[in-house]
């Protein structure tokens, strides 16, 4: 799914969007596809997948391509992220990209969850307490 202009949906219709992205993913190695879906302070909502290499450390996580894909479209302002995989709990970012999330989007609301509907909404900084960030360089 490309971006998509939207007024602002709660979190829970977030989700839907990430849930779309996931079928997206190019999981042929591990299997497990994630779909993740970014909310502008503008209601904008940029999505992505994880899209996995042969050369495994390559592989890049489906926030971060939405972060990624978002900044470099021009989005600069976010207020939440959408993460969506079919896990046995349900999954977090990872800690690579908690650090790309704190240093592009700032301290986000994190709403995760699964395909059976079970979800956990937390903010960024809960998952990533004293962050290494620009403040330091
Ligand atoms: N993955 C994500 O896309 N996001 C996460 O938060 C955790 C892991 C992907 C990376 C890899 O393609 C697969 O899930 C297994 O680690």
């Amino acid at each position: 799914m490309k971006s998509t202009k939207s007024s602002a949906p709660p979190l829970s219709g977030l989700s839907d969007y990430a849930r779309d992205a996931r079928k997206l993913a190019l999981a042929p190695f591990s299997k497990f596809k994630v779909g993740a879906a970014l909310l502008t302070v503008d209601g904008e909502i940029i999505t992505g997948c994880n899209v996995e290499s042969a050369t495994y450390g390559l592989t890049l996580c489906a926030e971060r391509i939405a972060v990624f894909k978002a900044v470099s479209e021009g989005f600069r302002r976010f207020s939440a992220i959408a993460v969506v995989a079919d896990s046995y709990i349900v999954t977090p970012p990872c800690g690579s990209c908690r650090q790309v999330l704190w240093e592009l989007c700032g301290d986000i609301w994190v709403h995760t969850a699964d395909l059976k509907g079970h979800k956990k909404t937390v903010r960024l900084s809960k998952l990533l307490p004293e962050p290494f960030d620009k403040r330091f360089l």
